[in-house]
């Protein structure tokens, strides 16, 4: 039996919620304080999974900047359809090569543009399924997983149940726009999401940032489930 692996997601947020600018980015609203404690999150973790968009958006540097001595976790991306520019700094400076997942419509032009750069992974079916992710992933030997978005891997994650815990930093902007993702969001609500209440474990205000985490009031059966 292959253990589940234990999934952390880590996003930023501004007051009114947003997760991004109006313009599908989110530069420039995290402090160096928040890109420290992002450092330190990501140095805990084996793995990093990150959003397709996420990346053509925002480009990040996954490298760690601000931990001395820590461990990059490897970047994982998942793509269902089309694939990505290799000039993505996530190509470009990982020091382990990302491993992407993808599905038999796009494995051709994945493997063509990024063979180079990066270990393709086909999975089989019509959908890359989180479950399905996370033993293959669990089979790897990569048991801490951390989620950085956006909102829709998030959703796909939170919707089988598989988030054990959530690191949130709250960022002293309001954006006021409507219709801009928050931190998770599908087309639909989360079934009896009002009774399943996450349980506060720290909270810290470091200047005009508050950082928390979350943790799933029944964290031994999601770490006790077994795939
Ligand atoms: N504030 C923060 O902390 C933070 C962090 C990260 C991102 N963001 C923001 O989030 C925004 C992007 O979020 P997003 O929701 O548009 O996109 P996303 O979650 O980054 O990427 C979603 C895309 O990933 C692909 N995908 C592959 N497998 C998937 C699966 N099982 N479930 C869901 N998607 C899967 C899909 O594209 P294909 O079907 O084409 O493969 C899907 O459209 C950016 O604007 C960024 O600024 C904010």
């Amino acid at each position: 039996m292959t253990q589940l692996p234990n999934v952390t997601i880590n996003m930023a947020m501004t007051l009114d919620g947003k997760v991004s600018r109006p313009d599908g980015r989110w530069y420039g609203l995290s402090s160096r304080n928040d890109k420290k404690r992002m450092d330190e999150i990501r140095s805990k973790a084996e793995v990093l999974i990150l959003g397709k968009n996420s990346i053509l958006n925002d480009d990040p540097v996954i490298h760690l900047r601000y931990v001395e001595d820590g461990k990059d976790p490897r970047p994982v991306i998942l793509l269902r359809s089309g694939t990505l520019p290799e000039d993505k700094k996530v190509f470009r400076f990982s020091k382990q090569p990302p491993l992407i997942f993808c599905l038999n419509e796009n494995y051709s032009l994945v493997r063509d543009n990024l063979c180079s750069v990066a270990e393709i992974v086909l999975i089989p079916g019509t959908d890359l399924n989180p479950l399905e992710i996370l033993k293959v992933l669990s089979e790897m030997g990569y048991q801490e997983i951390l989620l950085e978005g956006g909102p829709s891997l998030n959703d796909s994650f939170f919707r089988l149940d598989l988030i054990s815990r959530i690191y949130v930093t709250i960022v002293p902007f309001l954006v006021g726009k409507n219709d801009l993702p928050s931190i998770t969001g599908g087309k639909k609500e989360y079934p009896n999401f009002d009774q399943k209440k996450w349980k506060l474990v720290a909270s810290e205000v470091i200047e005009d940032e508050v950082f928390l985490i979350y943790e799933k009031q029944n964290v031994e059966r999601i770490f006790g489930r077994e795939l």
